[in-house]
């Protein structure tokens, strides 16, 4: 059956449109009517983009510039992006002078990454707090970005994260070593602090979500944000290890191709090689969607969707 979707207004997380929006405003560079020319030019400019690259795929394979992004070219591509870029993207003064298309219903804008990756933290937030886990996991965690800021929010949870890349959790750990999280993020968190020594307490770990190195049913929640989207490669395996360590509900923002499926994000999705599971191939792994919404910002060729899961018990034969 084709899963429903809410608005994220009646999705029980307190949020609508304009909080989201308010939440990404730092890090817009400007907003624009979507008859604009320089949004139409843009929206042109990438999606000739993604075509070229699907033809070229079709044409040519994974041979050349159409090399295929497998688990060791993601590795790479993120170690070195994590070690460079540490904090700096998440500074919220200047404002951007320039950013990449962006659009939430009828509003579109110029905005940097850090826009969504704010508005993705203010869900995960709300989430947390409305399913109230002891202990949570996040896959695929980068630089740590959402847990240090989440621990230092509800300091009474256990949190870890697992990172395929040495960049990611050494970004993450070079943090914990100051003893309270760094301006820059406490500034960035789009919710109240309860105690900004709280990041030092998550448990970071190198490791791959096609084999994470916990216990059957060791987290309440288990995450994802945005990094199952790295993940086509390990697909089933990566679905199968989350379900495995979740005590009672996974969360998973990530483009399913349920809301991804048509025109530009279409064609950058295959082109890219990029996440292509779909939500009706949860309940495989013993996941049984609870709240699915697209209702939420993503760049013009990425529509995050967020989908709730609770975990089968498991039948004894
Ligand atoms: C787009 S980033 C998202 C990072 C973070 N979730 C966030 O919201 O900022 C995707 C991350 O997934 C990681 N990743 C890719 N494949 C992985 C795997 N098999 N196991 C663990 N992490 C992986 C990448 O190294 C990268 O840090």
């Amino acid at each position: 059956m084709p899963p429903t979707f809410t608005a994220i207004d009646a999705a029980g997380l307190g949020l609508d449109r304009a909080a989201l929006l308010a939440t990404m405003d730092p890090f817009v560079a400007c907003r624009l009517a979507p008859t604009d020319p320089r949004w139409t030019a843009e929206v042109a400019r990438k999606h000739a983009k993604a075509r070229r690259r699907l033809r070229q795929r079709r044409w040519f394979g994974w041979l050349g510039r159409g090399k295929r992004r497998d688990q060791g070219h993601i590795a790479s591509e993120y170690d070195q992006a994590w070690a460079r870029k540490r904090l700096a993207p998440y500074e919220m003064d200047p404002r951007p002078r320039a950013g990449a298309a962006w659009q939430y219903g009828d509003e579109v804008m110029f905005a940097t990454s850090a826009a969504g990756a704010r508005a993705r933290l203010l869900v995960l937030m709300r989430a947390v707090a409305l399913l109230r886990p002891a202990s949570v996991l996040e896959v695929g965690c980068g630089n740590g970005l959402n847990l240090l800021v989440l621990a230092c929010r509800f300091p009474a949870t256990r949190f870890a994260g697992v990172e395929l890349t040495d960049g990611g959790v050494a970004t993450a750990r070079a943090v914990q070593e100051e003893t309270e999280l760094p301006a820059v993020l406490r500034r960035f968190a789009p919710e109240p602090l309860f105690d900004s020594a709280a990041h030092r307490r998550v448990d970071f770990r190198r490791g791959s979500a096609a084999e994470l190195p916990f216990a059957a049913d060791a987290f309440d929640l288990v995450y994802s944000s945005l990094a199952l989207e790295q993940m086509e490669e390990i697909r089933g395996r990566a679905l199968g290890e989350m379900a495995r360590v979740a005590a009672h509900h996974t969360l998973m923002l990530e483009p399913f191709w349920d809301c991804n499926d048509r025109g530009l994000r279409r064609d950058y999705l295959l082109a890219r090689d990029h996440f292509r599971g779909r939500i009706d191939e949860l309940p495989r792994h013993g996941l049984e969607p609870t709240l699915v919404t697209d209702d939420l910002p993503g760049e013009i060729w990425l529509q995050p969707c967020l989908v709730v899961c609770r975990k089968r018990p498991a039948v004894s034969s």
